[in-house]
């Protein structure tokens, strides 16, 4: 068969390895626990659902969507991003609905990429960013993202000709995997950075609701001023929400950025279900809303709590996470392979977490567990992590 080397070069996604991998385990006979994967275990509301359920059943919602997002669902969103990050935006030409934000993420290096091109990534990162600039035929430059600098890229680190010469760079704050959080100076850095080197920011702000302080509340790069003429914010509806499933998010930008993504995305795909696009769009104002974000956030420190007082009882080296759904935590230091840690975990306790090397080089030394279980499904994961480290 004569398949692209995009296809036959390029490692399968790390999550499709690791589902792989616990199927294999659960074949032989293994009862698995996973806390590897950041899908939401609770249900995508029922105020969200009510909308959905009315949006359905309008036939104007049946047709082929428009490419670039309802104008309402653009309204609604504009509306929601001046109330949350106080930005004004141009809804009818900064903002474009996207179907999630991997579709943003996975697409968005078209617009800059040409074969032998190269782009900055963080390390460890989302790891569709750098399949995405391999794809679309260029080449990723890792920035580590360190401990010591609170997972934040170390800018005067990377070489002149380096930056001068790449096409944008991919940032990711509140930050999958290590949930690190950028505060706004480092934005402004950041967008001098960018515009001196001519550089087109990625931000990709998927968990910019998922954070468990008032004071960590996530902002949008588009505070900064001058951003948006350089910058694309990736927002999803999948964390907000708990709406994986729906295949729902946007990007806002500039009039001209947007306008270049939506030539390259109106011949790939046709848009979003606008029944869709409505109820997600119309969530984002409901009255439940703030009520949903607010027991999510509970919920989500119970676990935090848990996790945190077995990871400290065991004696692991972690950062207590500020927002998004992940623990980043040191490998125990008689291990130098996240794959083989985990696979061991595995192995002889049937727990599943993800490997740090999965997200790159700079992962090596770590492993993510993700909140996204019952808390009694964490608590027995827990457990068993504490009889693995029993028996070292
Ligand atoms: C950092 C980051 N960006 C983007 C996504 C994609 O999310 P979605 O396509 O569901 O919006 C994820 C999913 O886990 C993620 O962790």
């Amino acid at each position: 068969m004569k398949l692209s080397r995009r296809v036959t070069e390029t490692a399968p996604y790390l999550f499709h390895l690791i589902d792989e991998k616990r199927k294999a385990a659960q074949e032989r006979g293994i009862d698995v626990i996973s806390l590897a994967i950041g899908d939401p275990d609770m249900p995508t509301p029922d105020f969200v659902i009510d909308l959905m359920n009315e949006e359905m059943r309008d036939p104007r919602n049946h047709q082929y969507p428009s490419y670039k997002g309802e104008s309402d669902f653009c309204e609604l969103v504009a509306h929601w991003f001046k109330k949350r990050f106080g930005v004004n935006l141009d809804a009818q030409n900064e903002i474009m609905a996207t179907i999630g934000s991997k579709d943003a993420v996975s697409h968005l290096p078209f617009v800059f990429i040409d074969p032998g091109d190269t782009a900055l990534v963080t390390d460890p990162g989302y790891p569709a960013y750098e399949a995405a600039i391999g794809f679309a035929g260029g080449t990723p430059i890792r920035i580590p993202l360190l401990e010591e600098r609170g997972f934040l890229p170390d800018l005067s680190s990377i070489p002149e000709d380096i930056a001068d010469n790449a096409k944008f760079i991919f940032i990711n704050y509140p930050n999958n995997p290590t949930a690190a959080v950028a505060e706004e100076s480092f934005f402004e850095d950041l967008v001098a950075y960018a515009k001196k080197h001519d550089l087109v920011i990625l931000a990709d702000n998927a968990y910019s609701e998922v954070y468990f302080e008032p004071e960590d509340r996530p902002i949008s790069i588009m505070q900064i001023p001058g951003a948006k003429d350089l910058s694309i914010e990736i927002h999803s509806f999948s964390k907000t929400f708990n709406m994986t499933g729906w295949r729902i998010g946007f990007v806002v930008s500039s009039k001209a950025l947007i306008h270049s993504f939506l030539t390259l995305k109106s011949n790939f795909d046709s848009g979003v279900f606008m029944a869709i696009q409505r109820a997600a769009a119309r969530a984002l104002g409901h009255p439940n809303a703030p009520l949903f974000n607010e027991q999510r956030t509970q919920l989500f420190k119970k676990r935090r709590d848990i996790i945190a007082a077995a990871l400290n009882d065991l004696g692991f080296r972690f950062g207590l996470p500020r927002a998004s759904y992940y623990f980043w935590v040191r490998i125990p230091e008689m291990y130098s392979s996240s794959v083989v840690f985990c696979a061991d975990l595995l192995e002889k306790q049937g727990l599943v977490v993800t490997p740090g090397v999965g997200y790159g080089p700079s992962g090596e030394a770590f492993f993510r567990i993700s909140m996204t279980s019952p808390n009694e499904k964490i608590e027995k994961g827990m457990e068993r992590l504490k009889n693995f480290m029993k028996g070292l």
